[in-house]
Formats: structure tokens, sequence, C-alpha cells
């Protein structure tokens, strides 16, 4: 959450550059900044989707995905009770909240990769910027030693164009992904809070706790009980 709100902030710096009278270097400074912070990011959100194999039963992809039998249904009824003020208790995610967190991770997955790509093509840094470096160098050693990240001073100019153009749609989908999922986490943030007030359930200390509290048993405890006590 963190690192998503550093990224924001430095993008947003970025995208700003010119209004905020920022230098050739300070730009490269902020990009620089914006990608250490991104590979930061891209640790956790690894570590994330690794946890969904390795970690305890709610965190897992079964129990976060909108799949799996009887996810139709469980999410109709789950919108239907919810409009009607009384939406059914989950200890996991509800059928409404596997949908976003899905959505959201999609999102953060394409800001990850789509950021890794454009470190290398902005910074020439890991994973893909030394390939990056050869290609608008053409590969010619001494220009590879003195080529600078925002400088077209030692670069092929017809192999750099050729990877501006590579690099576009990758930074207008970054770019658009960005825009969407700011939108996504306040709609995020919007649902947490109502659905605390509306189920009472702790669900913001939860997520530093791992204890929600229940005035009824839990759909997902009730369906197979044992199975579900011995994983957590
Ligand atoms: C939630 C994650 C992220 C968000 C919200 C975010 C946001 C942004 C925004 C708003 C920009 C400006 C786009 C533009 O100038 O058109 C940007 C640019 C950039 N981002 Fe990210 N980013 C994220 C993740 C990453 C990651 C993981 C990396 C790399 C490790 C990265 C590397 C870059 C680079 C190199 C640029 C400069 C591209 C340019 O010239 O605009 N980003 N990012």
């Amino acid at each position: 959450m963190l690192c998503v709100l550093g990224l924001a902030a430095l993008g947003i710096a970025i995208l700003n550059e010119k209004s905020f009278g920022v230098t050739a270097e300070g730009k490269v400074l902020l990009k620089t900044l914006h990608s250490y912070v991104g590979y930061v990011f891209a640790a956790n959100l690894v570590w994330r989707l690794v946890w969904a194999f390795l970690g305890g039963y709610y965190a897992r992809w079964k129990n976060v995905l909108p799949v799996g039998r009887g996810s139709g249904t469980a999410l109709r009824a789950y919108v239907r009770e919810f409009i009607s003020g009384n939406p059914p208790t989950y200890v996991g995610h509800n059928p409404l909240a596997r949908l976003m967190v899905t959505f959201l991770l999609l999102l953060l997955f394409t800001q990850a990769v789509t950021g890794l790509v454009l470190a290398g093509t902005d910074l020439y840094q890991p994973p893909f910027g030394s390939a990056i470096a050869e290609w608008v160098t053409g590969g010619d050693a001494d220009k590879l030693k003195r080529l600078q990240p925002g400088s077209k001073d030692h670069v092929d100019l017809a192999a750099y164009d050729d990877m501006r153009a590579f690099r576009k749609p990758i930074v207008t989908t970054h770019l658009y992904a960005f825009y969407v999922l700011m939108v996504s986490i306040f709609i995020h943030i919007v649902s947490v809070v109502v659905t605390e007030l509306r189920e009472k359930n702790g669900l913001v200390s939860a997520m530093i706790t791992g204890e929600k509290v229940f005035s009824e048993t839990p759909v997902d405890l009730q369906a197979t009980p044992s199975e579900k006590r011995s994983e957590t």
C-alpha cells in the first residue's frame, strides 16, 4: 500500500514535470526513484502471488479468485442480500470482494510488468536494461559505455526511434492502468468502509490483526468447517 502510494505520487510528479519546472536531470532522478520503489513493489507483488499457493486457507487462490463451483450463485446471493441490507458474512473475501481483489491484482500486475519494461527503455535498468541499451547503441561498445538515460547523445538514432515506437504502447498502458487503478482504489476503500459499517465485523482492524468479529456463523466457515478450521 505504501509502495503504491509512493509510486502514484512519483508518477504524478513525472507526469507534471513541465508544470513543476523539473530539469532533464531531475526527470531522470524522479524516474529512477520511481523505479527503485517499483522494484520493492514488484517484489511484494510476486511474494503475494506466491503466498496464494503457500499461505493460509483464506489467502489461497481458490479463496481469492471469483472461480470454482457455486461462485456465480454465491455472487448473485451476496449482491441480492447486500442490496436488501443484510449481506451474509464471510471469514475470507466475500464474492463481490473477490471480483474487486482480482481486478486490483490484475491492474497491479500490469503496472509491475509495464513498469519493469519502462525501467529498461527509460533508464537502462534491469531486468531489460542491458538488452535495450544494446539495441539503441546497435551493440557499439564505445556508445554503450557512454550511454546516459534521458539523452540521445550516444545512440544509433534509427534504433532509438524503433525502441521509442516499441515503448509507446507500453507507457500508454502504464498510464491508463494508473488512472483505472486510482479509481479502483477509491472504490475499494469506499466498499471496505461500507462493509465495515454495515456488517460491524472489524474489517479494517482485521487487515492488521487478522481477527474479524462475527455475530453469526460466516458462510465460508459453514461449508466445510473441519477442513477450513484445520487449515487456518
Ligand atoms: C502501482 C504501481 C505503479 C504506479 C501507480 C505507477 C505510476 C506511474 C505513472 C503515473 C507514471 C507516469 C506515466 C507517464 O509519464 O506517462 C509512471 C512512469 C514510470 N513508471 Fe510507474 N507506476 C507503477 C509501477 C512501476 C514499476 C513497478 C516500475 C518499475 C520498476 C515503474 C517504472 C516507471 C518508469 C520507468 C516510468 C517513466 C516512464 C515515463 O517516461 O513516463 N512503475 N508510473
